[in-house]
């Protein structure tokens, strides 16, 4: 990539000029291995670990892993149905839902955006403030860093990417995501990823990572590695809220981004541009 072209996405992402590019992104590519994540090459049992029980965690300063909570599986009888949906009736499922306490808080349930055929799908936690007002997921000021995000890939939040959360409700006072809560949400998820089909998933943030991956490893440790929820391929990267109160974690973003490109234009044989 040349430089100009580096230094345009940097300036798309608001890196801003005080950024300089070494060959990190480079470096990373080259050392990425591909590997399932222990716990996340999802199938079966492992599968029903991975999103239908919360990965709950409690929201932790940025440098302080969350510690993980007790798994949580809850089978009350919505999920067998939920995994039926097609995706008009599953929106419709999301709106009325009533599974869990969120839905005596909230404004709007937000199930998600884009293409329901798209190639990308990315992955947040849960609708804050703004997201609830508008029913749309990354409104707020975290979903303007990721249009920037998207931008610095050509992409935009309306074409070849569904962006969704795991939790389709917003937790009172942007609290963390509670374990029976993601446990009620989950098939929800499950179905979007099985309907959506992606070629990739960009797993933001550690909630999304749990949710799929089933680990409580640290993003740091996760990064610039291809992991798998069942058969799709799966890049974990900051959640775009925690770069913002970490702007060092920008560039490392960054290159996350690069390496999903990357990995997306080695799945489809095609460029992004093209694709998205
Ligand atoms: N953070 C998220 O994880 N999702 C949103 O939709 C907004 C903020």
């Amino acid at each position: 990539m040349s430089n100009t072209r580096r230094d345009s996405l940097i300036a798309e992402m608001g890196l801003g000029p005080v950024w300089k590019l070494r060959d990190r992104a480079a470096e990373a590519l080259a050392s990425a291995s591909v590997e399932h994540a222990a716990t996340g090459a999802a199938t079966g049992a492992s599968t029903q670990r991975a999103l239908n029980p919360a990965q709950p965690v409690r929201r932790a300063p940025p440098s302080m892993p969350a510690p993980m909570q007790p798994t949580v599986h809850v089978d009350d009888g919505r999920e067998g149905t939920i995994l039926g949906l097609e995706w008009p009736a599953l929106q419709e499922s999301v709106a009325a839902c009533t599974a869990c306490a969120l839905c005596r808080t909230r404004r709007h349930t937000v199930f998600g955006v884009g293409d329901p055929a798209a190639q990308w799908m990315i992955i947040g936690e849960a609708p804050g403030a703004d997201e609830d007002a508008s029913g749309e997921p990354f409104v707020g000021q975290a979903g303007r860093l990721l249009d920037n995000m998207l931008a610095s890939l050509d992409m935009t939040r309306d074409k070849n990417v569904f962006i969704t959360n795991v939790l389709k409700c917003r937790p009172p006072g942007d609290r963390n995501p509670e374990s029976i809560e993601v446990a009620r949400c989950s098939p929800y998820l499950v179905r979007q990823v099985e309907l959506v089909q992606p070629k990739l998933i960009l797993a933001m943030g550690r909630f999304a990572v749990q949710a799929l991956l089933n680990t409580d490893a640290s993003i740091a440790s996760l990064r610039g590695k291809l992991h798998r929820y069942r058969d799709v391929p799966v890049i974990v990267t900051y959640h775009p809220a925690y770069l913002l109160r970490n702007l060092t974690d920008k560039l490392k973003a960054w290159e996350d981004l690069v390496f999903a490109r990357q990995t997306m234009q080695e799945l489809t044989g095609e460029g992004v541009a093209s694709g998205a």
